[in-house]
């Protein structure tokens, strides 16, 4: 099922951030349809490299928002990401040598989609009460 931004329950009060997570969404919404298509040996490969290269600098300024509002979550958080990152290398190594199969179809959905969701309703939005009103982020 496609992943969808929904700004009650995954707003940050950060504009910059939320801009990201629809952009992060996207990305992992055409990973998995073209996964489900014909068309994964030419797309599924450049999307995991945009998808590493976005969701890394997506994640070093969301830590440094969590650092500049001094966030409860900022360690959690930052540990969540490096975590996320170990568990992409090892799937993307796995994509590169065998390919795409419905096995890694599941484990695209359960390990990109379902973590980002997760992850953005359960530490992400920790930031928002941390950002004082008026300040735009
Ligand atoms: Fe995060
Ligand atoms: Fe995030």
């Amino acid at each position: 099922m496609a992943l969808t931004f929904n700004p009650i329950t995954m707003g940050t009060g950060a504009d910059s951030i939320d801009a990201q997570h629809k952009v992060l969404v996207d990305l992992i919404n055409r990973l998995l349809v073209s996964m489900q298509t014909g068309r994964a040996k030419d797309e599924v490969g450049p999307i995991l490299n945009d998808l590493a290269k976005y969701a890394t600098s997506h994640f070093a300024h969301e830590e440094a928002c969590m650092a500049r509002f001094s966030c409860p979550a900022a360690l959690a958080n930052k540990n969540a990401h490096a975590a996320f990152l170990n568990t992409f290398t090892a799937m993307k190594a796995d994509y590169d040598k065998n390919g795409p199969s419905p096995m890694m179809a599941i484990r695209m959905q359960r390990e990109l989609s379902d973590w980002i969701a997760q992850h953005i309703v359960g530490v992400d939005v920790k930031l928002k009460p941390c950002i004082p009103a008026g300040t735009k982020v």
